[in-house]
């Protein structure tokens, strides 16, 4: 069937969509269904949006270091330095109409008419509209009456400054007088506060203007060591750095009175809200082309060294910054260190099989979201305001599972960081803020499966790297000077704790939560607004979780293994016992028959079982205990598996539970206060999704194992955009499941655990190449589909070529560099460099 996309220069033939579609350049909707908002660019590494109007701000991330940004496909978004609460750079509005505003804005004034590169804000119809979303840079590209545009947008790897270069050309026959207003909103630094505390903010703004440069100096006479800056690299023809000047009364960004009138008014804030903005008066000859970059910088000094001899602010490193970043050629080489970087990282992992969507998302995509998650937890997102949620204690020990391979070094410290934040007695913080590392006393503790996922990260870090070391690592409890133990004792702690807290059934206590946090069965809430995650209004000592239960029996035994390996027999001895115990405890008290039960309540009632009435099954347990091999000789994880099949499988993978709680109990907590379909209540939950895919290979299921996959993986869902109405390129944390009434609809995307479990699960069970403590168990799981794929994984510097040819005949051989294996191990030797596997199936 014919298919079209109406684009106001070019019609483009749709391969994907089976529908006649006709879209206007501005997302709109001519005709037919539009389920489509762009492309993947494979080669580049790219996600190419066509449209401005895509159904939600799809974002990108700048930066991996130290500084980020949030940028969406019309260029919103803001910029922190390392903590998105206490080290906002520059201001963003929640809950804002349209959502999405707010952001780098850039103006073209040409004659009558003024357009953005990115579109927004001011909205103006553009001939042609594109936004390139690669690997931490952006890049707009757009026309207008015959002007081109070209926006780029990324944060270089080392230097804390965003370089903006817009290109402006000139296409027609005659000459062209424009101006160009280049503009920043600064946020007061601690964004809670900016956001709240105007009595005292509306005093307090302070800049310094400097040569093309305006320094946002708020509070650097007191307490703060830092300051920001804005900065073009041409002589400017007018600024302006107060907002309200620039803007105008009863105006907005989409008509500032200095952009309208052509005009700047040389304003300088003092207190109310300090902006940078640059008027450049511009004369373009026909085809003519013109650079202009950008910069909006941090940095720090020291105490003493704030000021300079004529008292004005110390900005040696500012214009350091400004003078490396002044010229087009620098700004290029950052963004090719940039791309060389990230051609490093991901050749770790790269394979070639026969389906483009499984492709694109394991050699780019999928491990650029876990950098992502690796880098942010679930602190600043367009659904994760930034200015709440820290660093988490179990997502940051998770979001290491599928970002190990990358940066192993940077892993380990992040465990090291971790494990500061746990208690003598093995439970943990379970937040905390990147900026000083420290844990969040207003959440506190007391969520029980936090400790377990350290053992999970630290197991991995080492059969990643096979760096035991780390285990002898001195680490304090809850950063105290003086309390170091070593990180083993650590772990020790973690598995002791759960071990010696156990309920009527012998199986874990919950605490406040386990990795459902919704599920509170201490909490018994009947304030409004009260925190679920905290309150605690009858700690029953009773509640337990089989989830947790599964996570002991399956970490436990790494932790064994881990012990065996520091010749630590009694610490193994004891928790083999434990273990024991509690996959005895599952068996007896956690099975329903059917399936894993989910918990006991704080009267012993059970939670996802056939005798409720709603919520009898839910899917953590299933894919835990399944994993964990729980009851393997009953054929439990089996029986699980295809109870799961039959009651939670839907369009858009496996729903959390079913059936949706329709009524608040009071018992079960938050869990139930989200409509039917919802969040934790019934969606299609994607972190746990991975846990079935990975449970589905190991009872033998492999084509289902990647049809589960398939159907929550972005790539898989790109044709229905218009459903998903999430980016195509990265997970979110849940699709509506089909109890609710936007059904399919994704939310919360980029941060969410479903990044690092989906690459663990497409990785190490569907592929198969699994890391183990002394070398690589190959162990394919592939579909049908997959008749012949190649992998190339760099496992501890040496590069495993490996060529699989699946006839899917059940038989299993390998050779490794030409020789016969006899099992499906290869053990790690350093004396090679490369190493050709070729298996055939
Ligand atoms: C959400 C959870 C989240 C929790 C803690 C709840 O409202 O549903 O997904 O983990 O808040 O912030
Ligand atoms: C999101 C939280 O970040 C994560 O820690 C939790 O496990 C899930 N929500 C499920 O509640």
């Amino acid at each position: 069937m014919q298919i079209l996309f109406a684009f106001s220069n070019s019609p483009k033939y749709n391969e994907y969509v089976n529908e006649i579609v006709f879209v206007d350049t501005y997302g709109h909707l001519l005709g037919g269904k539009p389920m489509k908002y762009g492309y993947f660019d494979d080669k580049n590494r790219e996600y190419v949006i066509t449209v401005p109007g895509t159904p939600l701000p799809w974002i990108n991330y700048l930066g991996r270091n130290d500084m980020y940004g949030l940028i969406s496909n019309t260029a919103g978004g803001y910029t922190f330095y390392k903590d998105a609460k206490l080290r906002r750079l520059t201001r963003f509005r929640y809950n804002n109409v349209p959502r999405d505003f707010g952001g780098r804005y850039y103006y073209i004034k040409d004659g009558n008419t003024i357009w953005n590169p990115a579109y927004m804000p001011c909205k103006t119809k553009l001939d042609s509209y594109s936004c390139r979303h690669g690997l931490g840079y952006s890049i707009f590209e757009a026309s207008k009456n015959d002007i081109s545009s070209s926006l780029l947008c990324f944060i270089p790897l080392n230097d804390n400054v965003e370089i903006h270069k817009l290109v402006l050309k000139n296409n027609s026959k005659e000459l062209k007088s424009i101006n160009v207003y280049g503009t920043t909103e600064w946020c007061l630094y601690n964004a809670v506060d900016d956001f709240s505390n105007f009595q005292r903010n509306y005093n307090i703004g302070e800049v310094e203007i400097g040569k093309n440069t305006i320094y946002h100096i708020t509070e650097y006479r007191e307490r703060r060591n830092h300051f920001s800056f804005f900065n073009v690299n041409r002589d400017i023809d007018g600024f302006d750095s107060d907002l309200d000047t620039f803007i105008g009364q009863m105006n907005s960004w989409t008509n500032p009175e200095a952009v309208t009138k052509g005009i700047s008014f040389s304003s300088k804030a003092s207190g109310w809200s300090p902006i940078a903005a640059f008027r450049n008066d511009i004369k373009l000859q026909p085809g003519e082309e013109i650079t202009l970059i950008y910069l909006l910088g941090y940095t720090e000094n020291d105490k003493e060294d704030k000021y300079l001899a004529d008292g004005s602010i110390n900005n040696k490193k500012a214009l350091a910054l400004i003078e490396k970043y002044s010229t087009v050629e620098n700004v290029n080489q950052a963004l090719d260190d940039l791309a060389q970087q990230w051609t490093k990282d991901l050749s770790k992992f790269q394979i070639s099989s026969p389906n483009k969507k499984f492709d694109r998302m394991i050699n780019i995509w999928n491990q650029y979201q876990c950098m992502t998650t690796y880098n942010l937890s679930r602190s600043a997102s367009y659904f994760e305001s930034g200015m709440g949620r820290g660093m988490g204690f179990r997502d940051s020990c998770q979001d290491i599972l599928g970002f190990v391979h990358i940066i192993p070094e940077k892993a380990r410290q992040r465990i090291i960081d971790i494990a500061s934040i746990q208690f003598e007695d093995g439970s943990t913080y379970h937040q905390y803020q990147p900026l000083n590392k420290k844990g969040n006393a207003d959440v506190g503790s007391g969520f029980n499966d936090d400790p377990l996922w350290l053992v999970a990260c630290t197991s991995a870090y080492i059969k990643e790297t096979g760096d035991l070391s780390i285990l002898n690592d001195q680490v304090p409890f809850n950063n105290t000077l003086g309390s170091e133990v070593s990180l083993f004792e650590h772990l020790t702690r973690s598995v002791n704790f759960i071990s010696d807290n156990r309920g009527p059934h012998g199986l874990p206590l919950i605490g406040r939560a386990d990795w459902n946090d919704c599920l509170n069965l201490n909490c018994f809430s009947l304030s409004p607004g009260e925190s679920f995650q905290t309150a605690s209004n009858y700690d029953s000592h009773k509640a337990e979780s089989v989830f947790i239960a599964g996570m002991f029996v399956l970490y436990g035994k790494e932790y064994c293994e881990l012990a065996k390996l520091m010749n630590k027999e009694k610490e193994n001895r004891e928790i083999s016992t434990a273990i024991s115990e509690i996959e005895k405890a599952v068996i007896k008290n956690g099975w329903d028959g059917k399936w894993y039960l989910r918990a006991y309540d704080a009267f012993e009632n059970k939670v996802g079982s056939k005798e409720n009435e709603e919520g009898k099954i839910f899917i953590e347990p299933q894919g835990m205990c399944a994993m964990a091999g729980i009851g393997e000789s009953f054929e439990m994880p089996k029986q699980a598996i295809e109870s799961l099949e039959k009651y939670l499988l839907c369009d858009y993978g496996v729903q959390l539970l079913s059936p949706c709680y329709s009524k608040y109990h009071i018992e079960l907590g938050e869990i139930t206060t989200y409509p039917p379909g919802y969040k934790e209540n019934g969606s299609v939950f994607c972190h746990t999704n991975p846990w079935i895919v990975i449970a589905e290979t190991l009872v033998g299921n492999k084509e289902k194992a990647y049809e589960i996959y398939k159907k929550y993986t972005p790539s898989f869902i790109e044709d229905i955009s218009e459903i998903h109405r999430s980016e195509p390129y990265v997970y979110c944390q849940t699709i509506a499941g089909k109890e609710a009434q936007n059904y399919g609809e994704g939310k919360n995307s980029w941060l969410t655990g479903a990044a690092s479990w989906s690459f663990v699960a497409a990785s190490q069970s569907i592929l198969g190449i699994q890391p183990t403590y002394n070398g690589l168990i190959l162990d394919p799981h592939l579909p049908k589909e997959f008749d012949k794929i190649r992998v190339v994984r760099t496992f501890r510097g040496v590069v495993y070529n490996i060529n699989i040819f699946n006839k899917n005949s059940g038989i299993y051989e390998m050779t490794v560099d030409g020789i016969k294996s006899k099992d499906k191990f290869i053990k790690y030797d350093n004396t090679k460099t490369t190493i050709d596997v070729e298996i055939r199936l």
